[in-house]
């Protein structure tokens, strides 16, 4: 695998279907709706079949799994021609937008003590992570699956920010940030990514990864004065017209 494949491997292992199967490299992937990533075929590396067959065991595990189907595929790579080639197409409906940077960088050095980062995920966590306090055991298992550490920082003595981390293979992948719009360009995501920064280096990291949709302006320019530049890009693709949309009932 090149640099990039790999590095999406190393994301993958941050965020865990429900269930995952193998389709030779490619990984096929549920997670009850939850997030594109853990609801795609992760399309990196060799199927072991020809794409188009790959293609229609991608449509045939979402059918079975009521999802529609769809693929995660580096951008500009021969396998995204070929996804093309095959009848599928950019998956611009997708509603976190289709197109994703991913990011990585130095992981700054602290001491940064101004925002916690929890061993569990708290109910105001979840509130403003998720939108619900009481996440649904799909969400539950994705978000909390492997090494994870849970950063929240406080303002006005109210949970205003919180964001995730998991450690895989040395890289601290970091997930979920958000910060409550009243408490806006105050600081606070950079407070709790310094904090999550330490918590990473604390186990074993020295660089991050983010995934970013392109669209998202304010996130990429927070990022990037935290030192991350891009890596590559991944776009989501569905079936078209005449593939095997047409036996979606
Ligand atoms: C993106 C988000 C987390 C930023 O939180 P924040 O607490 O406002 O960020 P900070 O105050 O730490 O911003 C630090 C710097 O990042 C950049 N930045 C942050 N938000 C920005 C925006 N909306 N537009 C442009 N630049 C922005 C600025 O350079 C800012 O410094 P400045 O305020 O001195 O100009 C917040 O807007 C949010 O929760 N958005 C919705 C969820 C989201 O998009 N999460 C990221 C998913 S990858």
């Amino acid at each position: 695998m090149n640099p990039r494949e790999k590095l999406e491997v190393v994301c993958a292992k941050a965020w865990s279907p429900v269930v995952e199967e193998p389709l030779g490299e490619w990984v096929l992937r549920w997670a009850d709706g939850f997030t594109g990533r853990a609801n795609s075929a992760r399309a990196v590396g060799d199927p072991g079949i020809p794409v188009p067959s790959a293609l229609d065991a991608v449509c045939e595990f979402a059918h079975a799994h009521g999802i529609p189907a769809a693929v995660q595929v580096l951008e500009g790579s021969e396998l995204e021609r070929e996804v093309a080639t095959a009848g599928w197409r950019e998956q611009v409906e997708h509603a976190a937008g289709y197109r994703v940077s991913v990011l990585t960088g130095p992981l700054p050095s602290g001491p940064f003590p101004d925002a916690d980062v929890l061993d569990e995920p708290t109910p105001e966590w979840w509130e403003l992570t998720e939108g619900t306090a009481a996440p649904s055991s799909a969400q539950r298992h994705v978000v909390t699956a492997g090494k994870v550490g849970y950063g929240v920082v406080a303002a006005d003595r109210v949970t205003a920010g919180a964001v995730r981390g998991a450690i895989v293979d040395g890289w601290l992948h970091v997930a979920r940030l958000a910060v409550a719009p009243s408490f806006r360009r105050r600081g606070l995501a950079t407070t709790v990514l310094h904090a999550l920064a330490a918590w990473g280096r604390a186990h074993g990291a020295d660089q991050w990864v983010l995934q970013v949709a392109v669209g998202n302006a304010g996130a990429l320019a927070l990022y990037g004065a935290l030192g991350c530049s891009e890596h590559h890009r991944y776009r989501y693709w569905g079936p078209g017209p005449g593939t095997c949309e047409d036996r979606q009932s």
